[in-house]
């Protein structure tokens, strides 16, 4: 069966134990034409959980996500908005780079949702074993992993949202909330918001206000911490 789920030990229970196993991920095509597995890192007991959408060419070329310029700027959006760097875990909806090469360059291409589907028992595996009370998406490709294909960021962003059930299960949205593993994967006390990605912000005709927007954004979930 195509995705991720099969390559997921049972017995991993720790994000180390995850991200070795995740180097040997061949859910999807995305492995082949990737330099490597780019997979979440950062505090495990991290009260802020930011998810984006696949690691870029740097992220690609280094194994670790948000290191590249959406990264940088995410970075200071961070910071801006208070929240407490040492505190967030960051991963990525999809763990491999899509691109396509044009002469020497590798192009960045959007995931399908075949890529995500594909993918997304890591992302809920992550999650069966953190416990953030906030989870930030960034852009629709997060989104999608975590709400659904209806889910609209830009109508929707900004605001505090319940930790939706369906983001709990490795594959199918209508189903009960297990892991990968088969175990209740239990975040009832997160909540979820939506952003922009960063990668928006850089593409923007206005980047200043299309950061302040992300800022303000992160802003609402740096407040929601008690
Ligand atoms: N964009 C993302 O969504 N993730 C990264 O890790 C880098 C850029
Ligand atoms: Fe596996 Fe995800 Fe990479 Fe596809 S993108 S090969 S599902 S880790």
């Amino acid at each position: 069966a195509p995705g991720a789920q099969r390559f997921i030990p049972p017995g991993a229970d720790t994000i180390d134990e995850l991200r070795a196993a995740s180097g040997g991920c061949q859910g999807c095509e995305l492995y082949r034409d990737a330099t490597q597995t780019v997979f979440g890192r950062g505090d495990e007991s991290a009260r802020v959980v930011l998810v984006g959408e696949q690691p870029g060419d740097m992220e690609d070329q280094k194994g670790l996500p948000f290191v590249g310029p959406a990264g940088r700027l995410l970075r200071k959006a961070v910071d801006d908005a208070g929240l407490d760097p040492a505190q967030i875990y960051l991963t990525n909806a999809v763990k491999h780079f899509r691109f396509e090469v044009r002469g020497k360059r590798r192009i960045h291409q959007t995931p399908d949702r075949m890529h995500i589907t594909a993918c997304r028992p890591w992302l809920v595996a992550e999650f069966a074993r953190l416990d953030p009370e906030i989870v930030v998406v960034l852009g629709a490709t997060a989104a999608k992993a975590l709400l659904g294909p209806t889910f609209r960021v830009t109508k929707q962003r900004g605001e505090l949202l319940p930790w939706p059930a369906s983001a709990q299960h490795p594959e199918d949205f209508t189903q009960v909330p297990v892991d990968s593993a088969g175990r209740v994967a239990d975040a009832p006390q997160a909540r979820l918001l939506a952003t922009i990605h960063p990668s928006a912000v850089l593409r923007a005709d206005d980047q200043d206000k299309a950061y302040e927007g992300l800022v303000t954004d992160l802003t609402v979930a740096a407040r929601a911490l008690a």
